[in-house]
């Protein structure tokens, strides 16, 4: 006689962790976490010296390479860069087929998968070198996606990266420049501060370790799947409100609670067990004291507000959650703090990046992590298939 146990008992011993509370899926030696202590390395470095001292492809350098790159090797990468931000024509074709209104995620997800069949004759997955040129490939295309999905919404002509701008201003150039000007405002030049604050971001969300889009690139690439394909699954994997989407959802919740003195009644709806609302930007898998990045963020939104004088009611808003959640017991008690994107989005909105690009904002910074967990996982001798098991709770056999 068989039950559904004793088909499990046939199975061997596993471990279920689900969520992966307490499995360590690989080793890598690109980023440190201490949750309780709210600690997080890249590469060996404090989070906060790099935000204060680095630009964003300093930091992806770093990432992609284990060490800061002297003054010749960043400037040969940032020229390397440039040369690799282009798109294929043809490519225009297919970002034209999206409709006007799709997502930008949408748009991500099937652009950067499309790569894959764009850029594949010369690629030869066991030649170091042709890995090392995907991912240059990938950290310079995606900002030029992401502008091009955004110019695309709004009907307007796309633009073309230039080799005289940095990532970042290239980035903003990309996105706001009027099809009649050379650079984005009126006085012929880009705002330091925008891009400053751009880069802070894009380097407090370069990496994270084993977060779910990062394993899903780490799970997709064990297969040895083409690369630009596995890209393509981690933005999709990113795209979740519990996960990249968090910063978007964060904007509609404070849009929908809109003033302090309804607070109150949105704390009791988050601890509500029978409702499924929970705090975004609240919690997070590994961070149970604070979030270090939410901290470099919230100074970040002083100095922007104050600096692009954009007095925004939200921040006062957020704010005020913040305080009001942090001496509420339930907050307490489960260890939830602000994450990094409590506040990231509130920058993003003060540098006139539209509500659905928050996430899109998110996919550009992460590609810096992904493109360095595929590195370094491909560069692995003997790499195993990822392939979880499962307790199953079916029907015993039975005859058809
Ligand atoms: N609001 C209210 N309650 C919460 C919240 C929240 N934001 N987050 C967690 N809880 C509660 C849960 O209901 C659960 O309560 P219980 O013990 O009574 O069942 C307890 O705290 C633990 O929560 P889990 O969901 O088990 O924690 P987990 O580690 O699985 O989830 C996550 C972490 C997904 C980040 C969660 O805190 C959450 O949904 N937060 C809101 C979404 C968000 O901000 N996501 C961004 C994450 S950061 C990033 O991806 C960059």
């Amino acid at each position: 006689v068989f039950d559904v146990s004793s088909l499990n008992k046939k199975m061997g011993l596993f471990t279920y962790d689900p969520g992966f509370m307490s499995t360590a899926s690989c080793k890598s030696a690109i980023t440190y976490i201490d949750g309780e202590k709210g600690v997080l390395l890249y590469r060996g470095y404090p989070i906060d010296q790099l935000a204060e001292k680095c630009t964003f492809l300093e930091v992806a350098y770093l990432l992609m390479n284990g060490e800061l790159g002297d003054k010749h090797e960043q400037a040969q990468f940032e020229h390397e860069i440039g040369q690799h931000a282009m798109l294929h024509e043809a490519m225009r074709g297919f970002i034209d087929g999206f409709h006007y209104d799709a997502h930008p995620m949408a748009m991500m997800v099937g652009i950067v998968g499309s790569l894959s069949a764009f850029y594949h004759s010369e690629l030869n997955m066991d030649d170091p070198e042709h890995r090392r040129i995907s991912a240059m490939r990938m950290l310079a295309k995606m900002p030029v996606i992401a502008a091009a999905c955004y110019r695309h919404s709004i009907g307007y002509p796309y633009v073309y990266p230039r080799s005289d701008l940095s990532y970042c201003e290239n980035f903003l150039n990309m996105m706001f420049s009027l099809p009649s000007q050379k650079y984005i405002d009126k006085d012929n030049y880009i705002d330091p501060v925008a891009v400053k604050a751009l880069n802070l971001l894009f380097i407090l969300h370069a990496d994270h370790e084993q977060n779910a889009s990062t394993s899903t690139v780490r799970l997709a690439s064990s297969t040895g799947a083409n690369p630009y394909a596995c890209i393509a699954a981690g933005i999709a994997a990113l795209w979740g409100p519990a996960h990249g989407g968090a910063n978007e959802a964060v904007l509609s919740m404070l849009g929908e609670i809109g003033t302090v003195d309804r607070i109150p009644e949105y704390i009791e709806k988050a601890k509500d067990k029978n409702d499924p609302f929970r705090l975004m930007g609240f919690g997070h898998r590994v961070y149970k004291n604070f979030d270090p990045r939410a901290t470099i963020i919230r100074k970040a939104c002083y100095e922007v507000l104050e600096r692009t004088s954009a007095k925004d009611p939200m921040f006062d808003l957020a704010l005020a959650l913040e305080e009001y959640a942090l001496k509420d017991e339930y907050f307490i008690e489960k260890k939830l703090y602000p994450n990094v994107d409590f506040y990231s989005g509130i920058i993003y909105k003060a540098l006139n990046i539209p509500v659905d690009m928050f996430t899109v904002m998110f996919t550009i910074a992460r590609t810096a992590g992904w493109v360095s967990h595929w590195l370094e996982m491909m560069a692995e001798p003997g790499q195993r298939i990822g392939r979880p098991r499962q307790i199953y709770t079916g029907k015993d056999v039975r005859n058809v």
